[in-house]
């Protein structure tokens, strides 16, 4: 049994984290721990109350700021934590400023460190997220992939022996999650929508948001369409419009931030999805509702290679004739894994130990400690 210690901190953290401490909590003790990232109940409490996450052990309570700060202060909170609990190992997901925080502060105290959907990459270093990836990957002694394009990514990157392909977690609280969301959610009455008589957007990516060209001409593109959109809104898009002064037209229905459940409720029955986050161009092709991406690149390419989800930027013009023009293939592979990727991460933490060089952790933790840096490799073999 080992102590492992799980960091959340962003709304698809705690969404990616539901299924995996579920299945961690089988045979490991699990010391799970809130970054505070995001903090409204909307953006946080509400995933906890709704998919059943164990309240954290601790809530680090860092807030909003700069990438700088946000980072130093999670890192610098994190420490504490990390000193006291001496856990065999940290797990961090995703590419956020909790996950860069954590697997710094763990490597820095060599403890060893493992990434759940490590290796994607946008391939614009203009992207707080893809620094966050590329630093997490290149110091976490053990990855785990979503896709296939992942382990390429991260073979390219000379990072080999610690991959394992295990498919998306977020299949796995999707799968366990819908039924329950459609016996509990009343979002489609509650805001009187009919299944398929209305487009679902979403938009948060700071290259749109904070890009006042990029994000009025996806306000300029969602007031031309024909039909209602429901437009759950991020805090930071909400103060992106204010600061725009955007007027949304009758037909567009911004609204708070959803639940997980209500999300689900409101993917599953849209004819429609646009969006720019990488969970829910993900969670449309689960629930086989085409796609646009708001973006000019994804790290969510097989979506795209697959014909379900197609790129159109922030351009008016492209989004237009897409709304309308784009129509998927009937064919559907399972690119990202079954459904069952928080049970294979559990099972390599249990049977992998020795395999892929994480022998005793707490033997690790030890002598990578160790003054002498010479002794650190030959007492990790014994
Ligand atoms: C972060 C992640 C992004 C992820 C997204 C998920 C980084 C660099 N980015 O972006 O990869 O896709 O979370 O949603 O880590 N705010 C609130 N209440 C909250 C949280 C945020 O009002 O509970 C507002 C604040 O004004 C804050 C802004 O939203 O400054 C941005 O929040 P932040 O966590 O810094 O980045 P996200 O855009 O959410
Ligand atoms: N989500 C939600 N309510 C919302 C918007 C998103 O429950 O109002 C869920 C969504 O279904 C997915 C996750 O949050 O599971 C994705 O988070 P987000 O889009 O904030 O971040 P990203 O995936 O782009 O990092």
């Amino acid at each position: 049994m080992m102590k492992i210690l799980s960091i959340v901190g962003a709304r698809p953290e705690f969404v990616q984290g539901a299924p995996v401490s579920r299945a961690l909590r089988e045979h490991n003790q699990e010391i799970l721990v809130h970054t505070g990232q995001h903090y409204d109940y909307q953006m946080s409490q509400a995933f906890f109350d709704e998919l059943g996450i164990p309240a954290p052990d601790y809530n680090l309570g860092v807030g909003s700021g700069s990438h700088g700060w946000q980072t130093a202060e999670i890192l610098a909170r994190l420490e504490h934590v990390l000193i006291k609990e001496q856990p065999d190992l940290v797990i961090v997901r995703g590419d956020t400023n909790s996950t860069l925080s954590g697997v710094l502060a763990a490597s820095k105290l060599h403890i060893p460190t493992a990434h759940v959907e490590a290796g994607e990459r946008s391939f614009d270093r203009r992207m707080p997220e893809e620094i966050n990836r590329l630093v997490a990957d290149s110091i976490a002694d053990l990855h785990f992939c979503v896709s296939q394009s992942a382990v390429r990514h991260l073979a390219a990157e000379g990072i080999t022996g610690s991959v394992h392909w295990v498919g998306d977690v977020m299949l796995d609280a999707l799968l366990q999650n819908r039924p329950i969301a459609r016996r509990r959610s009343v979002i489609l009455s509650r805001l009187d929508l009919r299944p398929g008589a209305y487009s679902l957007v979403t938009v948060h990516r700071a290259g749109n948001t904070d890009d006042p060209v990029r994000l009025s001409e996806i306000v300029q593109a969602l007031n031309d369409v024909q039909e209602t959109v429901v437009f759950p809104m991020h805090p930071r898009t909400r103060n992106a419009l204010a600061r725009l002064d955007a007027q949304l037209a009758a037909h567009i229905r911004p609204i708070e931030p959803v639940s997980y459940f209500d999300m689900m409720m409101l993917e599953e029955n849209a004819r429609l999805i646009a969006t720019d986050s990488g969970g829910v161009q993900r969670e449309a092709y689960f629930l086989r509702i085409p796609c646009l991406t708001l973006r000019d690149e994804t790290e969510w390419v097989e979506t795209v290679e697959v014909g379900w989800n197609r790129l159109v930027g922030a351009d008016a013009e492209r989004i237009l004739e897409a709304w309308y023009g784009f129509a998927p293939p009937t064919e559907h592979p399972d690119v990202f894994g079954d459904g069952t990727a928080a049970v294979r991460i559990a099972r390599v933490l249990r049977d992998g130990a020795v395999s892929f060089g994480l022998p005793c952790p707490k033997h690790a933790i030890r002598s990578k400690s160790a003054e002498s840096p010479a002794s650190s490799g030959t007492e990790e073999q014994s």
